[in-house]
């Protein structure tokens, strides 16, 4: 009897703790709203499916609203990012982990008609979106849409001449392995672009626990073969980082 009454002891005390640890964090999230910081953005994403991180990005409509908010381009300087790049007319770009496509049609832009954009994503929805912008907005005739493998991200071999990864490369999981794909999919001065959170307290973007510091992003690509060809220092939360194999 008295053993049971132990366990009933126990049992509400871990009831206690954990009701604590939740009221806690729904506290914080709050504080974060009241003080006006807190942007959505990749934050909610992380935290409602961390369980099953793969399909965190299913809900289009939201994400149009997030990642296509006005706001955001004042930190996210998309043309500036793709003025930097110095692409070439003609020249073939993808842009993995598109999302809405907020890079997408900048990039088709800058590669002007005879140029091509493999816009990828790991989801369709997100795919059929840029789709349907494609049919639209100025330059989308130049765009086309790959469905991507969380570990492969279905490029052609050889034809590549930039691949750019914006707020995605931290998605990425056996990053070696997938740097040693995107090796082959590089044309001829092929080059990879990273831009990411930096690994600091921030109002925007994921975690802390889910960013990779700058300097952890340029280790895994020195592994893999790749040296650092440039690095731009513009943007106000994020690294800006281009490879070469
Ligand atoms: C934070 S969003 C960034 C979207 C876009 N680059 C932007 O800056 O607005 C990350 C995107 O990467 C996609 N993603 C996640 N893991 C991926 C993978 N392994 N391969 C390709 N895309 C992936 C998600 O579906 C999502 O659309």
């Amino acid at each position: 009897m008295r053993l049971i009454s132990l366990f009933a002891v126990a049992f509400l005390a871990a009831g206690v703790v954990i009701a604590q640890q939740d009221s806690d964090h729904h506290k914080q999230h709050q504080d974060k709203q009241h003080q006006g910081q807190y942007q959505p953005d990749e934050d909610d994403a992380h935290s409602q499916h961390s369980g099953d991180r793969l399909h965190s990005f299913e809900d289009t409509e939201r994400w149009v609203e997030m990642f296509e908010r006005p706001e955001r381009a004042a930190t996210q300087k998309p043309e500036e990012v793709v003025a930097a790049l110095g692409l070439q007319p003609g020249q073939t770009v993808a842009d993995v982990g598109a999302g809405t496509g907020y890079f997408t049609f900048h990039l088709a832009r800058a590669v002007g008609s005879s140029g091509r954009i493999l816009a990828v994503d790991i989801e369709a929805g997100m795919l059929e979106h840029i789709q349907q912008r494609a049919a639209d907005e100025e330059g989308g005739a130049v765009v086309e849409t790959i469905l991507a493998a969380p570990d492969d991200p279905n490029l052609p071999d050889g034809e590549v001449d930039l691949i750019l990864f914006v707020n995605t490369y931290h998605h990425l999981s056996d990053r070696n392995d997938y740097l040693d794909l995107l090796s082959s999919d590089l044309g001829a001065d092929g080059r990879v672009a990273i831009v990411d959170y930096r690994k600091e307290d921030l109002p925007v973007g994921p975690p802390l626990s889910h960013k990779l510091s700058r300097d952890e992003v340029v280790k895994e690509f020195a592994a893999a073969g790749f040296s650092l060809a440039g690095e731009e220092t513009f943007l106000d939360y994020q690294y800006f980082l281009i490879f070469k194999p």
